[in-house]
């Protein structure tokens, strides 16, 4: 089994290489810091091969994955991972960061989608792994880039989802809550530390990444982690209320 996995130098593409790598597959692992890759395909000992580029780019990372395949052989799971965030008040939002961070969360994974699918549609099989957010499901103020980056990915996941259903290519959505990792632990110092704020579930990237392999061999449509954030898939608008109400202020920069 070929898996590439994008944002695999750390956080939950890190703790994938090591879930898919122990169940014995082939892995593509990508990212821009190439010494972290190294490390990690270093420890992993066999069948990690690394490729080093700036995926901000969709056609430097299409030509990537196109790298892959030819190296790994036809890519069997798909994983498009690697995101960043940006928190701040929209007016005090830099334009052009932001369009980095929809051409990295939301246009190279489309653009890699769109690339993978041929082969997988020919020989009926594939999975393909969205990292979307819950900032997806229940937005949260001062995120305005990424809200629209993980609600589009998300939305565009589920749909081609029911596209190709009976294909034998699978799509599996992800939902991640808050999860310790450089991404989380790095946004959470952003906000001010507000009891309702304290109180919300965190996650673990091991766990989460055990949890999204399973759900590939088990073909599943979506995983929402931690769990207790499944809430907002039955309650929508009482989720969204909530996290619109409540998400704590940001800190004040002076
Ligand atoms: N942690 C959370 O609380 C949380 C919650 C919801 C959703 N998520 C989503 O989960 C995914 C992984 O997040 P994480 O928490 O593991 O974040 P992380 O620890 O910051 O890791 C991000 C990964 O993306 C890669 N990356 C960033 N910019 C890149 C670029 N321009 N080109 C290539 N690779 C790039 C990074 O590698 P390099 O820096 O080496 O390039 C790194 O491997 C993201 O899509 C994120 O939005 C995370």
């Amino acid at each position: 089994m070929h898996v590439v996995i994008t944002g695999a130098s750390a956080g939950i593409g890190e703790a994938l290489a090591r879930e898919f790598h122990k169940r014995g597959a082939t892995l593509s692992l990508l990212a821009r810091r190439k010494q972290k890759l190294e490390q990690l395909a270093k420890e992993l000992g066999s069948r990690s091969y690394i490729y080093s580029a700036d995926l901000a780019d969709p056609k430097a990372a299409a030509a990537t994955l196109a790298e892959c395949a030819r190296a790994q052989g036809p890519v069997d799971v798909l994983v498009n991972n690697a995101g960043v965030q940006i928190i701040a008040a929209a007016q005090d939002t830099d334009p052009d960061e932001g369009e980095r961070l929809l051409a990295l969360n939301v246009a190279t994974p489309l653009r890699l989608i769109h690339d993978v699918l041929p082969s997988m549609l020919e020989r009926k099989q594939g999975t393909i792994v969205n990292m979307a957010s819950m900032a997806g499901l229940s937005p949260v103020p001062n995120m305005l880039y990424y809200n629209a980056s993980k609600g589009g990915l998300g939305n565009a996941s589920e749909a081609l989802r029911g596209e190709l259903a009976g294909t034998g290519v699978n799509v599996l959505t992800v939902y991640p809550g808050p999860v310790h990792t450089a991404m989380g632990d790095s946004g959470i110092e952003k906000y001010e530390a507000t009891s309702v704020a304290e109180m919300a579930p965190w996650g673990t990237a091991e766990e989460l990444a055990s949890l999204v392999v399973r759900g590939v061999e088990l073909r599943e449509a979506s995983i929402i982690y931690p769990r207790a954030y499944a809430i907002s898939r039955w309650f929508p608008n009482l989720s969204r209320w909530f996290s619109l109400r409540f998400a704590p202020p940001l800190k004040s920069q002076s």
